[in-house]
């Protein structure tokens, strides 16, 4: 599964490090060279020389020691990130997992997690207590980590060395192989390989005065992400914004906009050449009729703000599409609400919709995971779990795919 693969092994210093040299048999099994990379904990629980046997190569460590293997080499380090087409880290601790997350660099393994080629997949398979795990600090220590591109395999419920019973134990060496070989597996060429894709995002501003606007929440995550993945896969993509403060993703053509009036005319612009549309912004549905130049004073009084219709872009895209355009939308409810996403799918001609429920938490706005519901017009319903928005918008692409190819 891993023939002639490089493979980079981090391993931390927890109980779980008594099963690495049967993950390191495992891997030199399926074909991978694996070179072992140990923090100074790690071989208080797992020995040195077991690694060494077992891969077949010196295991590196203490970045300055003069017993060091490697030592004479000096820029290993810089080496070992060109070499490794894949970095395992297993098991990661808490402690790994926030210096890694901070971007330390104290010693061999995280100045290996920094120097590894970004285009290079690093999966980080934390192993700890249950209680330990749901803290607060690892849990946003990990989502730090999995936005800047790591996979994180998740733990797993069972006994633990602290005698618990819960979530927190690493998975099988044999779980771990298989996830890696899947990463590095070449993705099947994409159908949007070539496609020009136009996707709005964020939240538009409707100006009530020259210094203050109406708005919303969204943090614009979704359509970025959606943008990303999309270019990953080779289609051409245009993302027309609102203001956001995200970086544009690599190989996407970013226009910024603030209305809803400039986000339609900037989409106007590119909708006709486009084969697939996507609606992720969250377009005010009013706008101030008459913004105030300069700075609207306060008086005693109520005040009145009249606000006008802006134009449903999604829908009249979908409406007016005359290549055969495909044109899909999002429908984000507070409540229930799948009804009202159907609703959308045909009131707007949608070739399908990604509903989702508004949940402070997990789905929505500003988080960095959603809970997505896909209908389309053939009447399939596709429910997806919790997931973080990079792979929730890798499955809608999934979804759509077929879809252009009707
Ligand atoms: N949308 C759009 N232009 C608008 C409003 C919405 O393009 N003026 C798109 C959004 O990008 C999204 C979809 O329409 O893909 C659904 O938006 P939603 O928030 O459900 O708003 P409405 O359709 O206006 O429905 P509601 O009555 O619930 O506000």
């Amino acid at each position: 599964m891993l023939t002639g693969k490089n493979i980079l092994l981090g391993i931390c210093g927890g109980i779980a490090a008594y099963k690495t040299p049967h993950l390191v048999r495992l891997l030199k099994k399926s074909g991978a060279n694996v070179q072992v990379v140990a923090t100074k904990s790690a071989l208080k629980f797992v020995s040195e020389l077991s690694l060494a046997t077992v891969s077949r190569a010196p295991v590196l460590g203490d970045m300055f020691s003069e017993d060091s293997p490697g030592e004479g080499d000096r820029t290993l380090h810089i080496t070992l990130g060109e070499w490794a087409d894949a970095f395992v880290i297993a098991p990661a601790t808490a402690n790994t997992i926030a210096r890694l997350s901070a971007g330390l660099c104290d010693d061999m393994l995280s100045v290996c997690f920094i120097t590894l080629r970004p285009e290079k997949p690093v999966l980080v398979v934390p192993a700890m207590d249950g209680y330990m795990y749901e803290s607060p600090s690892v849990r946003r220590n990990l989502s730090v980590l999995a936005t800047q591109g790591c996979s994180i395999l998740e733990p797993e419920s069972g006994d633990l060395a602290s005698g618990q019973c819960g979530l927190g134990r690493m998975p099988e060496p044999e779980t771990i192989v298989e996830t890696l070989a899947d990463m590095l597996e070449p993705a099947p060429e994409s159908l949007l390989k070539g496609k020009k894709v136009l996707i709005t995002a964020g939240p538009t501003r409707e100006k009530i005065d020259d210094v203050r606007f109406l708005s919303n929440y969204s943090s614009g995550k979704m359509g970025f992400a959606i943008a990303a993945a999309a270019a990953r896969r080779g289609a051409i993509v245009r993302l027309v914004t609102g203001p956001v403060s995200l970086n544009t993703p690599a190989g996407v053509e970013r226009i910024d906009v603030e209305s809803a009036m400039e986000m339609m005319e900037a989409s106007r612009r590119f909708f006709d050449d486009c084969d697939l549309f996507i609606g992720a912004a969250a377009v005010a549905d009013y706008r101030p009729e008459q913004p105030v130049e300069g700075k609207l004073k306060k008086s005693g009084a109520a005040m009145d703000i009249r606000l006008v219709r802006n134009p449903d872009i999604l829908a009249e895209f979908s409406a007016g599409r005359k290549q055969g355009q495909i044109s899909v939308g999002f429908a984000l409810e507070t409540a229930g609400g799948i009804g009202y996403a159907r609703e959308k799918l045909e009131n707007k001609k949608l070739d399908l919709v990604a509903f989702n429920v508004y949940d402070r938490s997990t789905s929505g706005f500003e988080v960095d995971t959603n809970v997505l519901t896909l209908l389309d017009r053939a009447g399939n319903v596709s429910e997806l779990p919790l997931l973080s928005k990079d792979a929730a918008a890798g499955r809608l692409l999934d979804a759509i795919e077929p879809l252009l190819y009707r």
